[in-house]
């Protein structure tokens, strides 16, 4: 992808739907022998390894619109999530509670390492085994059995999004209550509660730090609507701020990016927000900040490179501590080479600004990384070349086409779209 900076993006774009809670939804429709019918699922390359690997177990599953997928497990017709495909994705790992409470049986490859951290499963199979159910390590996969779970009390040593998932997933239709206590907060685990809800389970406390699920006989079909996706909505706003421009999210999720909105605001930027969308727009000077990246509510990783491209652009010196992943800060040589001024010391980065960014050929390394690549890219005097742009599409619907209508030049020299 070469990017070509210096314009100021103005005009208006609108959210695509959240890949972080439509994955998820996607393999609840394990849970039931009647369709789940979903819509404003964004065409990423994820939904589409989601939809391969429900295919393989017997799912039939296919697009019935532009952004509608209808799923029915009516039959499941394998227990297995094969390496292949969880290496790619590992939100895959969050098939076993689901596969588990409907089956009996779940057979997962572990994720293995991952660019931004060891992102261990630990606390997915601690929770899946509090449920009950025998769990085996072998041959790089995760053999889990249960005639039926039963209700269980599940203290999480860090409120981990996937785990919290898989494990209210699991205790959906286990024989009496369960509580996940120390759970995930994320928006994305509370659409997927709402969806669960909608299919007859019983689940109170989502959005809370303790979730109490009581187990019912059976699951049956529903329709839902994912939620807008706010790692966009945070990205774009960056994009608006880094190039000096005035953009407006239509459908931005506002209640769900407070934290992201409060930091913004302190550098400077003016974000106007109403009950539909999002103004933002920059000031002559950004002011620099201190940043730590937290579980929701607080600042969210996912945004933590996004935030590092602008602030290289802020008078005087930020400090970004990641406190989720222990690698994440692999975009910030690559800034380097662009001409930020940053020192990194353990799992904080100091980033001294107003930096001049000049282009260069960059390379991504993972989603996020990627977009704040093409951020700094777009607040560059010459042309960014980023490569291994597979990334991007991951985890971002018509990115290249979103930006471009507001008025940013970007180019795909090798088309890597779906
Ligand atoms: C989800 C998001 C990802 C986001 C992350 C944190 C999806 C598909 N992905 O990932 O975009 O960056 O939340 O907001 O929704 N951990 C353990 N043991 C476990 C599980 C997690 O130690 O069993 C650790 C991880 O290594 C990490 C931290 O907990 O350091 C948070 O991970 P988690 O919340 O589980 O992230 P994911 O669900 O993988």
């Amino acid at each position: 992808m070469i990017i070509h900076g210096g314009a100021p993006l103005r005009g208006t774009v609108s959210l695509s739907g959240s890949k972080n809670a439509a994955l998820p939804i996607m393999m609840a429709s394990l849970l039931t022998a009647e369709p789940l019918t979903l819509r404003n699922v964004p065409r990423l390359r994820d939904v589409k390894t989601a939809m391969e690997l429900l295919g393989q177990l017997g799912v039939a599953v296919r697009w019935t619109g532009e952004h509608d997928v209808e799923l029915c497990a009516a039959k499941i017709s394998s227990h297995e999530a094969p390496y292949e495909l969880v290496k790619t994705m590992r939100a895959s790992f969050v098939v076993l509670g689901p596969l588990l409470a409907r089956t009996g049986r779940a057979r997962v490859s572990t994720p293995g390492g991952c660019a931004i951290g060891a992102r261990p499963v630990n606390l997915h199979i601690t929770g899946i085994r509090a449920l009950g159910s025998k769990i085996q390590f072998r041959h790089g996969y995760v053999e889990a059995h249960a005639e039926k779970l039963t209700g269980g009390r599940i203290w999480l040593d860090s409120p981990s999004v996937g785990a919290t998932q898989n494990i209210m997933m699991a205790a959906v239709t286990a024989r009496g209550r369960t509580l996940i206590e120390n759970a995930a907060r994320e928006p994305e685990v509370q659409d997927l509660a709402r969806v669960l809800v909608k299919m007859g389970a019983q689940i109170s406390g989502s959005g809370s730090h303790v979730i109490e699920i009581e187990g019912v006989e059976k699951l049956h079909g529903a329709e839902h609507e994912i939620i807008c996706d706010r790692i966009e909505a945070g990205s774009m706003m960056v994009a608006a701020a880094i190039t000096g421009g005035d953009v407006k999210i239509s459908n931005a999720p506002v209640a769900d990016l407070e934290a992201v909105i409060a930091k913004l605001r302190e550098t400077g930027v003016r974000v106007e927000a109403n009950g539909h969308g999002l103004r933002v727009a920059r000031p002559a000077t950004l002011v620099p900040i201190e940043l730590r990246t937290l579980p929701y509510p607080g600042f969210p990783t996912d945004l933590q490179a996004q935030m590092m491209a602008l602030l290289t652009q802020a008078d005087g010196t930020s400090v970004i501590t990641e406190t989720i992943f222990e690698n994440r800060f692999m975009h910030a040589q690559e800034l380097a080479r662009m001409g930020a001024d940053i020192l990194m010391k353990g799992n904080t980065a100091i980033v001294r600004g107003p930096s001049e960014l000049c282009g260069a050929p960059v390379m991504a390394t993972d989603l996020r990384a990627s977009m704040g690549l093409i951020l700094a890219g777009l607040a560059a005097e010459t042309a960014t070349e980023l490569s291994r742009i597979y990334h991007l599409d991951r985890g971002y619907e018509a990115l290249d086409a979103k930006l471009t209508a507001l008025g940013a030049q970007i180019e795909r020299v090798k088309d890597d779209s779906l």
